[in-house]
Order: C-alpha cells, then structure tokens, then sequence
C-alpha cells in the first residue's frame, strides 16, 4: 500500500499521541526557550483582560502611587480574599432559554443603567494620570455609566459633574468636625449629586504596609502634590476649598453612631447611601435610619485585615435587606462571572476600584472605557451561557456553593 508523507504523519500521532510531535519538528533553540517580555498591548482596546490593566499601571506609575491603589492592610489577604472568593461560588447553567434579546439593563434608585456595573470612589485620581477624575467622568457619560467621586477628589466637583453630563454620586468622609460634614453635603447638592454615599468603614489608623513598602522605594519628593508632606485630604482636596478644616483631626467622627446617621439624614435631601456594610445587623440599623441602599464593601480590602469576603458578606446583608433597599457590592469583581455570581447572591448592581484606577493610569479615559467593556462584554457571555436573558433571570438558584476540594 502505498504510504504518503501526510498518512505516516497520522500514524505516529496515533501511535504515539500527541507526545509524539516535538520529535517531527527540530529541537527548540535556547533563544526560544528564554521568557519573552511580552508585547506592551498599544491601545486599551488590545487589552484582553481586567488583570492585565494592573501590570500597565504598574508599568505606568511611580512606586508610591501604584503602592496606593495595591494596598491592602496588614498582608493584603482580604484583599486576595475579595477576588479569590468568587471562586468558591459555582454557576448553574441552564440550557433551555431564549436568548433572541439579551439585555442587562437595570433601573436603579429611578435611573436607567446599561448595565449593573458602576465606578465606585478612588480618591485622588491625579496620581494616576493627569486628567484624573475627568477622564473618568468622559469614560462613564461614554458607556452610560454611574460615577462615585471621592471626596479626596483632586477635581472639583463641579468640573467632574460637567465631563460626565450625567449626576455623580458624592462619597462622603464626613470628618470628625459637622461644619465641615454639611459644607460638604451643601456643595454636593449644590452641584446637583443626586446621591451622598457615606463611608462608614474609615476609621483611620489603618496599616497599609504595601503602600508603606512602596514610599520607602520611590525617591521623589512628594512636596509639589503633598503640601508639608501631609496626606490629610482634607487639607489639600479641591472638595475642602472654602471650608474651614482648621479643626478636623479625622476622616471620621470617633461617634458615628445611628445618632449620627439620623442627623446626616436630616439635611441630605438626595438618596443616602451608606458604604461599608458587611453584617446583617447593620444593614438592618442603615436601612432603620434612613438608607435609600447600602453598599457591601470592606474598602477593598484596605481599611482592615478581616479576611471575609464581600461576597461572602453579601448573602447576610441580602437577607436582612429584605428587598426593602437595593443592596450594591464592592470588591474583588475582576470578571464577568464576578457580576453574575454577585446578581445572584442578593446584589443589585456591582461597584469597581482598582480597575479603573489601573485603567485610567494605562491609556487615560480610553482604559476605564475598555475595563467596562470588558466586564460588560464577559458578563453578556455568561449570561448567554448560563440561560439568563436579563437581570432578573439571575436568580439565587444560578449558584452553589463549590463541593471542590480547596
Ligand atoms: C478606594 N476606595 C475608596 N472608597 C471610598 O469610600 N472613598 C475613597 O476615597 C476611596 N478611595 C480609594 C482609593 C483607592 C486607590 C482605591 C483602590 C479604593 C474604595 C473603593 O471605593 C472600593 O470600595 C474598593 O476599591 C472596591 O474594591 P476593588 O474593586 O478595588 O477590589
């Protein structure tokens, strides 16, 4: 019979598998086998996932500042928690769906979002490229996202509102001084936020070593941004100006008791959000006090080493809400599966940090612009995937907990 070259080739592979090819080609050569840097991707849109925006930030920022969006507290492991615990979540697909018109379009606190995906607050966003907060703002009004600025914003407020066309959200750090907290709450609403978010998991004195470690590795003189060196934001953020913080001592009042709620309740005459629950119990008090939603956050990670993961937070605080409020999410979302499993577990929409800090720091408002489209793009696939044609098909039953060995 006779043999052809390409009928030969079948056989060996047959016979000796697929170990058999490296035999069929020449030995690799010691250049080949050493580590490549791999290709600097030239635009955001070549970026193939939200992890790899780290490494350009990375590659982008000076020590310090990349240190500052890295930190977690203590050994960062809440911080590797918030992410890794998605992982402990599995997605029951199903198969029978029609799945002619998928559409993750949400209707939250009376707005229509695109998607259940929003930027939550990263303060001081000009150490991550210059155009900070309104490159930012660009990227939400361009993909019809919600934006939460910080109240360590290095732009005003006002400025912020404009390049989004669309209201922000204001964070609050209320201070431990209540002349500075409703100056604050007055210039929001002057500026038309249709939300005051308050952060209650601030209660400083935190150790955040990473960023510590990475200070003592850069040699620049930090005095042009830090005025006396200092890092109080309340002395240097544009949201300050006209304020006097000659008493602050303190992000937050030593007393932020539900008292105080009920009297940040009587003048925020917008939606009060409150940021940085992670129990049941106080989910319950926010929502008694006034709460128009809550968000589940541990700060990613960088206000105290916990070690339990937002995710794992969620399912108590989803419970204990009731339905009563929507219950957003913050921490470790990486993934598209991140969302889903977040929509799943009780979260009405989900908040990032990091991401469009290591976005905005590689390639401007064009990187937050391409994180979204990432995460937007990767939950559309698994809600393909898994059967759910909208939001609300995401349902309790499309998760378990993983049965894999750890
Ligand atoms: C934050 N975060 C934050 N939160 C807040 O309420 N006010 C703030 O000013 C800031 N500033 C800030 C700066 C930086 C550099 C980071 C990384 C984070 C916390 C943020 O809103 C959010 O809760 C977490 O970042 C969510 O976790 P991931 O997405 O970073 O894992």
């Amino acid at each position: 019979m006779h043999n052809s070259g390409r009928g030969s080739l079948t056989r060996r592979l047959f016979i000796g598998g697929i170990a058999a090819l490296p035999a069929l080609w020449p030995p690799a050569r010691a250049a080949d086998a050493a580590p490549r840097t791999p290709p600097v991707p030239a635009s955001a849109d070549q970026v193939l996932n939200v992890m790899e925006f780290e490494r350009l930030a990375q590659e982008a920022l000076p020590p310090a500042h990349f240190g500052y969006i890295a930190t977690g507290a203590d050994d960062d492991r809440t911080v590797a928690r918030n992410h890794d615990a998605f992982g402990h979540y599995e997605i029951r697909a199903r198969r029978f769906a029609d799945l002619t018109h998928l559409n993750s379009t949400r209707t939250v606190l009376g707005s229509s979002w695109t998607s259940p995906l929003y930027l939550s607050a990263v303060s001081a966003m000009r150490a991550f490229h210059p155009d900070a907060e309104v490159a930012v703002a660009r990227a939400a009004a361009a993909r019809g996202l919600q934006m939460m600025l910080s109240t360590g914003s290095s732009t005003p407020v006002e400025a912020v509102e404009q390049a989004c066309a669309a209201p922000v959200w204001q964070q609050l750090y209320p201070t431990d001084d209540w002349a500075v907290t409703s100056g604050l709450v007055r210039r929001a609403a002057s500026a038309g936020c249709t939300a005051v978010v308050l952060t209650v998991d601030s209660h400083g004195r935190r150790n955040n070593e990473t960023l510590l470690r990475a200070m003592q590795r850069d040699g620049r003189s930090c005095t042009d941004c830090h005025p006396g060196n200092s890092h109080d934001m309340w002395r240097r953020g544009p949201l300050f100006a006209g304020l006097d913080v000659s008493r602050v001592t303190a992000l937050a009042p030593d007393d932020l008791t539900v008292q105080f709620l009920d009297r940040l309740r009587a003048i925020v005459k917008s939606r009060l959000i409150v940021k940085g629950i992670v129990t049941g119990e106080d989910a319950a008090l926010a929502i008694e006090h006034g709460a128009d939603a809550i968000v589940v956050s541990n700060h990613g990670g960088r206000n105290e080493e916990t070690l339990r993961a937002t995710i794992d937070s969620l399912p108590e605080v989803a419970a204990a809400a009731r339905g009563r409020v929507p219950v957003f999410l913050d921490g470790g979302i990486r993934r598209g599966t991140d969302v889903f499993k977040a929509l799943a577990l009780g979260a009405t929409a989900v908040g990032i940090g990091r991401p469009q800090a290591w976005g905005l720091a590689a390639f401007g408002q064009a990187g937050v612009e391409a994180v979204a489209d990432i995460l937007n793009r990767e939950l559309g696939a698994i809600m393909r995937q898994a059967g759910t044609p909208t939001l609300s098909a995401i349902t309790r039953d499309r998760v378990v907990r993983s049965q894999a060995p750890a």
